[in-house]
């Protein structure tokens, strides 16, 4: 069993659609029972809230159900909880490990765009809180073709 949590500022916008394309995956592999996927906020102003309305809509557009409720990142539960917990921007990767207490720990953090295949400007997944809808097209991009490299990194592709 491989257990992955996404984690973005508010666990409304990108680290859901990264759990709803990452399940999606899964499912086309048939591979979902091998996994555990979730997603979570260091910012946890949030919690309980379902995703942003513009986010499920676009998503939903590509075939993607992005309904999973926002929750905060608990480090107590999350690091052992995880075997890799994958950052959407710089500014996410810092504050978990700053959260981090152990080596074991920080070895869990990587960068989302650190597994994207190929070329790109792009080396966070930008937040399109206070975008338009380009930004948040330019996510489910940007995440559909990391989480592909995610896969093959797993060995799953
Ligand atoms: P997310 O987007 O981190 O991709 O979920 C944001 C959601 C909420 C806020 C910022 C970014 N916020 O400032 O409330």
């Amino acid at each position: 069993m491989k257990r992955v949590l996404f984690v973005c500022l508010g666990n409304i916008c990108r680290s859901p659609a990264a759990e709803a394309i990452m399940k999606a995956k899964l499912r086309q592999l048939g591979k979902e029972n091998e996994f555990v996927v979730d997603s979570a906020g260091t910012y946890g102003g949030h919690a309980g809230a379902l995703p942003d309305e513009r986010m499920r809509e676009r998503a939903s557009r590509r075939g993607y159900v992005v309904d999973s409720r926002s929750r905060a990142f608990y480090p107590s539960a999350d690091f052992p909880g995880f075997d890799l917990i994958i950052g959407m921007d710089n500014q996410n990767v810092t504050d978990l490990k700053r959260l981090a207490l152990h080596a074991d720990e920080r070895n869990k953090i990587v960068r989302m765009m650190d597994f994207f295949p190929g070329e790109t400007p792009y080396r966070e997944v930008p937040d399109p809180y206070y975008e338009g809808t380009d930004g948040f097209e330019l996510v489910l991009d940007l995440l559909e073709k990391a989480i592909d490299g995610l896969l093959e990194h797993l060995g799953m592709k």
